[in-house]
């Protein structure tokens, strides 16, 4: 059942930073569009449309980075940060007209996240920084998945199904509030299977801080172990129905840590203990994925005691379409 829902504005990532190193060009789609991203001449992302203005050759199928410009394998037109055609491929000059759309970029958190409006307009607001001291390196898992970013984001807020799908229980929900476009919710469980080696009927504390639909972290605290994962949660919508979810997560230990992870030398906490860590928590999410991938986007769900705050959620969402979509 493809989404019904349509391309939603905002912030969503398409690179961990770290893969967008110096010289790298990445192909990416973003809402039907083809980009290439690259570094500029200030470190910063550039994005821009991927087909070439000259003969339409795709620019991330074959293309370069030369001096923080992109080289079309076609003819060899090169591309600047701002889009505009600065040579050909023959040394003669560039036509006045020929340039590429850029797209606006920010980099939060360890990733690089492209803007995204439906009608072309302006970041209304950017993704706040996000210090990731003490953490591990990051990692991210990309998952495929026929949906729409509302639906996964959706799922932090949907406190019914945990029980139901993940098998967590004593559900509690501490608090919940939205700002523009931040949502930040706050509650609690246990994880009855607990981790491998650590443990069955773990308490799990849970803070969640979503901007705008395609950008959320996870804060979690084990506070029996005193171990602090952010879990990001990064859905892209690809195309009409297709949304990459990267799934990225860090991982710290608090001061307190349980004493079977404070002997963890750092190159196995880094290494094998983050790498379990990143396999429980996608697993946890590809719980979700045959909901997800078979559900109908219901307009006005029947909510009940429970559901916890999905219509607050639905509410805040309707910020991210414009009139236009509707
Ligand atoms: S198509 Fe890009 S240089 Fe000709
Ligand atoms: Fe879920």
């Amino acid at each position: 059942m493809p989404p019904t829902l349509p391309p939603p504005s905002g912030w969503f990532a398409l690179a961990l930073t770290a893969e967008l190193a110096e010289g790298a060009l990445l192909s990416r789609r973003l809402a039907g569009k083809e980009l290439v991203l690259f570094r500029g001449p200030e470190g910063q992302p550039v994005a821009l449309d991927a087909h070439c203005p000259h003969l339409g050759a795709h620019m991330g199928q074959g293309g370069t980075v030369r001096d923080h410009t992109v080289v079309c394998p076609f003819h060899g037109f090169r591309f600047d940060s701002t889009g505009a055609c600065v040579a050909t491929g023959y040394g003669t000059r560039p036509p006045p007209s020929a340039r590429v759309s850029c797209h606006p970029t920010a980099e939060s958190g360890g990733w690089v996240f492209v803007w995204f409006h439906p009608e072309g307009a302006a970041p209304a607001w950017h993704p706040p920084p996000v210090s990731l001291e003490g953490y591990t390196p990051p990692r991210c898992t990309v998952a495929t998945l026929r949906t729409h970013p509302q639906e996964t984001t959706e799922n932090s807020v949907d406190l019914g199904h945990f029980p139901v799908v993940h098998g967590y229980g004593a559900v509690t929900l501490h608090h919940f509030e939205v700002a523009g476009p931040y949502l930040h919710t706050r509650y609690g469980f246990v994880r009855p299977d607990g981790f491998p080696g650590l443990g069955r009927n773990l308490q799990v504390e849970i803070s969640v801080h979503v901007w705008g639909l395609g950008y959320s972290y996870v804060d979690v605290h084990l506070p029996g172990l005193d171990l602090h994962t952010r879990q990001y949660v990064l859905p892209t919508l690809v195309d009409a129905d297709t949304t990459e979810l990267r799934l990225g997560m860090v991982l710290r230990r608090g001061a307190a840590v349980d004493w079977r992870l404070r002997f963890v030398p750092r190159w196995m906490f880094d290494g094998v203990v983050s790498s379990m860590a990143q396999n429980a928590y996608v697993g946890d999410v590809m719980q979700d994925r045959r909901v997800w991938e078979n559900k109908r986007h219901v307009e006005r769900p029947l909510l009940a005691e429970g559901d916890g705050p999905v219509g607050r959620y639905r509410a805040w969402c309707r910020q991210f379409y414009s009139a236009v979509q509707a």
